[in-house]
């Protein structure tokens, strides 16, 4: 590693909100961030209000908050009109007794209303649960209950697979396209909206109280709810001003969905806590798609996933030479490595650098990043944020020389850390263990000039297409079929996808491993869990690799995958 020479592409920006790194590291200071917020005279908070309202107030009501397209609709609103719609769905919630603390799930596809409901839901103190439209029955349940939700906004058609009957304490389904009769505890969303009142009472809150619920995956059991409160705000506006470089007429474009965690912090306050323009896509879109949306919204800030950008790149460069993409100025990326390469291909085809940040669910908030006026090294994360302090440490929380490959830590505690682990304080407590550190479960080491490089994670979590999947939740389910007795499920190296996720099963006395099972065992886990869970690869072996303890070894699994030596087998069973 430490012979490494890295090549370097110096700053191309020549405007830009944060001068100089180095500068801004030194001096920085959180507490004067929170004095540019209105917050800070009353003490008492809503970042519904600040990333919306505050704009009426401050006489930009008429400039356009949201563009909205897909397949069928093509919309535009106005920060004045996502004020009025917010503050509608907040009166809707308040009629059904929903209040301040109660858990507000929202699992819809993107379209405006669900940024109407959750900013709604927001407003009047209650804590959301955006939920990707992707999940199925059993893995909506699990989160629902885990949450304790009281209500849900859904589709008619998403609907299908909440189960409302098995949870007791949900107890408003509002329909949004609802149709004909409703059952009980089923609300239309639209008629109600039709008819509640543009004013509201905002609920004003504390900093610590709770805001949004985003559950991710572990390695082991069920996945986590991870809680953020408002206070991470400060660092939210913060971040949209010198990570994502954002000005109030600047077009900005979040690929992500809101039911991960960049699709609400970026997607949501980051672009609305600066006043700026913020460009949503819905559906499935092609790479036509993609530059035709930057082209015609005229996007000027990109923030996408190295997926998306191997995908463009697979796509060809003369694609990019039908489109006009001559108003994006800057570019990002997060969620999984970004090999330097495709930084090199995007200053061939789009004449920028794409800068990489790297930070988690848990974290709340972009924590290493590369930034417009800083030089970049190609596969780096880049630089802490000032007023973060990132460290790479041992397993007993020293911290280790330059070039050294160790533990991805931060130092606790920061604006957007999690609050909590919904349910489970052990588990809060895990990344708290080595004190003063937060420890990600990523491994990296930094450089001689400070910058940081992602090596890879320490536990067996898979990243596809920079979506978190737990191997133990995929097993779960995959031992639910009845052809399979055992199965390990690990992450296989793909150039597209960052890592596809690959099972091996052992299978049940009088079962036959089959092209015609494969197809069926896939499918269980996609119609059980959720598309991007169900594995690309299945292989059948008559054992698995496990532990005397009878734990299945991924870490064999994965070796003999990648023709690796398997390591120490001293605990594996004979
Ligand atoms: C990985 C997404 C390399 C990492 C915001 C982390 C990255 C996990 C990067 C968090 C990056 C995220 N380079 N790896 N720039 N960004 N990761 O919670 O393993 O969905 O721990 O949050 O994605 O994924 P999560």
């Amino acid at each position: 590693m430490s012979e490494k020479t890295h090549e370097l592409i110096g700053v191309l920006a020549t405007q830009y909100n944060m001068k100089d790194y180095d500068e801004a590291y030194a001096t920085f200071d959180w507490a004067e961030v929170e004095k540019e917020l209105s917050w800070s005279t009353t003490g008492k908070i809503n970042v519904a209000y600040e990333a919306i309202d505050r704009h009426v107030d401050t006489g930009r009501g008429d400039h356009i908050a949201l563009y909205y397209s897909d397949a069928t609709r093509d919309e535009k609103y106005t920060f004045a009109e996502l004020k009025a719609l917010s503050n509608k769905f907040g009166n809707v919630l308040k009629k059904y007794g929903v209040k301040k603390g109660d858990r507000v799930f929202i699992f819809m596809p993107r379209s405006p209303e669900l940024y109407a409901a959750l900013l709604g839901a927001v407003k009047i103190g209650a804590i959301v649960g955006p939920l990707f439209e992707a999940f199925m029955e059993g893995a909506v349940r699990d989160r629902l209950e885990d949450a304790g939700a009281i209500a849900i906004v859904t589709t008619p058609k998403l609907q299908q697979r909440v189960p409302v009957s098995e949870l007791p304490e949900l107890q408003h389904v509002f329909l949004v396209g609802a149709e004909g009769e409703l059952a009980p505890k089923e609300i239309s969303f639209d008629a109600e909206m039709k008819d509640a009142s543009e004013d509201l009472e905002i609920e004003w809150v504390d900093r610590e109280d709770g805001l949004v619920l985003h559950y991710t995956s572990g390695s082991t059991g069920k996945p986590k709810g991870v809680l953020h409160v408002h206070n991470a705000m400060i660092q939210h506006y913060q971040t949209g001003k010198w990570i994502l470089d954002l000005r109030p007429d600047d077009v900005f474009w979040c690929t992500a969905d809101p039911g991960w965690v960049t699709g609400t912090a970026y997607g949501i306050w980051g672009p609305w806590l600066q006043g700026a323009t913020s460009v949503i896509r819905g559906g499935r879109f092609t790479p036509e798609d993609w530059y035709d949306t930057l082209q015609r919204f005229n996007v000027t800030v990109w923030y996408s996933a190295p997926t998306a950008f191997r995908m463009l790149m697979g796509a060809g460069d003369d694609l990019v030479k039908k489109f006009d993409l001559s108003s994006v100025r800057h570019i990002l990326s997060v969620g999984e490595p970004l090999n330097a390469e495709v930084v090199r291909w995007g200053m061939k085809v789009y004449g920028k650098r794409i800068h990489d940040n790297w930070w988690m669910t848990e974290t709340g908030g972009q924590m290493i990043s590369n930034y417009p006026s800083m030089p970049m090294k190609p596969g780096s994360m880049g630089k802490p944020f000032p007023g973060i302090y990132a460290a790479i440490v041992d397993n007993e929380g020293n911290e280790l020389p330059p070039n050294t490959m160790g533990n991805l830590a931060i130092r606790a505690p920061w604006p957007s850390m999690m609050r909590k682990i919904w349910n489970n304080p052990a588990k809060y407590e895990e990344y708290f263990g080595l004190k003063p550190w937060y420890i990600s479960g990523d491994s990296a080491y930094k450089d001689e000039d400070g910058y940081f490089w992602f090596q890879g994670r320490i536990d067996d979590v898979i990243n596809t297409s920079g979506e978190r999947v737990g191997p133990f939740e995929v097993e779960s389910k995959l031992v639910e079929h009845p052809a399979v007795a055992e199965a390990g499920v690990i992450g296989k190296p793909d150039p597209l996808r960052g890592e596809v996720i690959k099972a091996f099963i052992a299978l049940r006395e009088g079962y036959e491993p089959t092209d015609e099972l494969i197809a069926e065992i896939r499918e269980f886990v996609k119609t059980g869990l959720a598309a991007h869970a169900a594995p690309r690869e299945i292989e059948f072996r008559d054992k698995l690799p496990k532990t005397r303890s009878g734990k299945i070894m991924r870490r064999v699994l994965k070796a003999w995958e990648l023709g690796l030596p398997t390591g120490d087998l001293s605990t594996m069973e004979d």
